[in-house]
C-alpha cells in the first residue's frame, strides 16, 4: 500500500485526511501524548484494519477521540458516574482516557467486544482539526507496531507503518511522549489503570483522596489466573529487542553495577547525573535529569527504540520514581522490564 504523507500545517490536506476518515481508511496522527492510528469508531470493518496494520491482539480495545468533552455523552454513559463532570472540566482536553459505558453507535469491534468504552478529547492542535473535520468518533491505538515502544515522533512512525496505512500526519515531535492517564469510572470510585500526565495527584485533588485507587495492574505483573480490568495490561507492551531489568540502589552502587555491565557488553539507561561517572561509551543512554519527569517521559520511548537499532542484549536501567508523572515513567518501564527489578545494597 502507497502511504501518503500530510504536514501537520497542510489544511487542505488534513480536511482530506479527515473526509477518508469518513469513508472507512485509517490515518494516523499526532496527539500530545504519542501518535494515533485512527478509524471511524463505528464502523467495524475501518477498526479491522487497525489490528492488521498495528498486529494487536483482537481482545484488546481502543481508544475512541472526539474533538469537545461535550462530545463523551453522544457515545458514553457519562450519568453513571459522579466523577465524569469534574473530571472533564479539570483535565479536559488533555492527557486522559475515561472508560464508562458504552452507547450503541460505537462499534463492538473497536471496544474488543466490552460494553464499556475508553473516550479521550485530546489537547494537541492537529488531532483537534481533525477530530473536528472528520465529524466521527476516531478510534485511536498508539500507532506503533503491537509490542514496540508507542512512536513519539514521525521517524518511528513512519519506520513501523509506512506502507501499512493510507495516511500518515506528520506533525515532528509529540509534547509529552507517554500514553493517556487511563481512569475507570465504571466503579463507585476512580481506578487509575494506565499512568499518564493527569497524575494521580492531581486526580485526588479533584475526586478526594478516599475516591482514587491505583490499580495494582500499575505497580506489578498479575497474579497467575487474575483478569485485568484492561486487557492492555497482561501485554508485555514497550518491550525493546534486548531483554531489560530495572536497577534500584544508592547512587554509588547503581554506578558501579553499570560499570560492570557495560565491561560485559551491556547496555545501560541511566540519569543525566550519572553520566560523569560511567565510561564515555554508545551504549550508555540518558533519560534525563533523576528529578526531571517530563524530561523521562518525553525521551523514554525514543531511548527504548534506539537500544533496538543496536545489537545488545541486555539493559540495565535506572528504576524511576513513583511521584507525580514519574509514576508513568516508572509504569512503561517496568513493563519493558516484566517487572524485573535488581535492588542492590538490601
Ligand atoms: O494517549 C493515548 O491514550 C494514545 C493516543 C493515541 O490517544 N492511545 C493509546 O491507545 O495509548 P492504546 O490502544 O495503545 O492503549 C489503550 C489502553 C489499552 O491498555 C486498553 O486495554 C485500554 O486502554 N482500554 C481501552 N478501552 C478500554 C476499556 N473499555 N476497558 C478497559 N481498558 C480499556
Ligand atoms: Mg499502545
Amino acid at each position: 500500500m502507497e502511504t501518503k504523507i500530510i504536514k501537520a500545517y497542510d489544511e487542505a490536506g488534513l480536511k482530506y485526511a479527515a473526509s477518508m476518515l469518513r469513508e472507512g481508511k485509517t490515518v494516523i496522527f499526532p496527539t500530545e501524548t504519542v501518535y494515533g492510528l485512527g478509524a471511524d469508531a463505528s464502523n467495524g470493518s475501518a477498526i479491522k484494519d487497525i489490528f492488521t496494520a498495528k498486529g494487536r491482539p483482537q481482545d484488546n480495545p481502543l481508544i475512541v477521540h472526539i474533538p469537545f468533552p461535550d462530545d463523551i455523552e453522544k457515545y458514553a454513559h457519562t450519568e453513571s458516574s459522579i466523577f465524569f463532570k469534574r473530571i472533564a472540566k479539570e483535565f479536559m482536553p488533555g492527557p486522559i482516557t475515561v472508560i464508562l459505558p458504552k452507547k450503541e453507535i460505537i462499534s463492538s469491534e473497536a471496544t474488543a467486544g466490552l460494553d464499556s468504552v475508553g473516550m479521550r478529547c485530546p489537547s494537541h492542535e492537529t488531532a483537534h482539526r481533525l477530530l473536528l473535520y472528520a465529524k466521527v468518533p476516531v478510534a485511536a491505538p498508539s500507532a506503533n507496531i503491537s509490542g514496540r515502544p508507542s512512536p513519539t515522533e514521525f521517524a518511528h512512525v513512519f519506520e513501523d507503518m509506512n506502507g501499512k496505512v493510507p495516511f500518515i500526519i506528520d506533525g515532528g515531535k509529540v509534547d509529552i511522549g507517554l500514553e493517556s492517564t487511563v481512569v475507570s469510572l465504571l466503579g463507585e470510585k476512580v481506578r487509575i489503570l494506565r499512568p499518564g500526565g493527569v497524575t494521580p495527584e492531581m486526580l485526588i485533588s479533584v475526586c478526594g483522596e478516599e475516591n482514587v485507587i491505583t490499580d495494582e495492574g500499575v505497580f506489578g505483573k498479575l497474579k497467575e489466573g487474575q483478569k485485568p480490568l484492561s486487557p492492555g495490561m497482561k501485554y508485555r507492551h514497550y518491550a525493546p529487542a534486548a531483554k531489560i531489568t530495572a536497577v534500584k540502589g544508592s547512587d554509588g552502587s547503581v554506578r558501579a553495577f553499570f560499570k560492570e555491565k557495560l565491561d560485559l557488553g551491556c547496555a545501560v539507561l541511566c540519569w543525566n547525573e550519572d553520566k560523569a561517572f560511567l565510561p564515555q561509551n554508545p551504549k550508555v543512554l540518558s533519560m534525563g535529569s533523576e528529578e526531571d519527569f517530563e524530561a523521562q517521559a518525553s525521551l523514554l520511548f525514543e531511548k527504548l527504540r534506539a537500544f533496538d537499532e543496536t545489537n545488545v542484549k541486555e539493559i540495565y536501567a535506572r528504576c524511576p520514581s513513583r511521584e507525580g508523572l514519574g509514576l508513568a515513567v516508572y509504569n512503561r518501564l517496568l513493563r519493558a522490564c516484566a517487572f524485573e527489578v535488581i535492588e542492590l545494597d538490601k
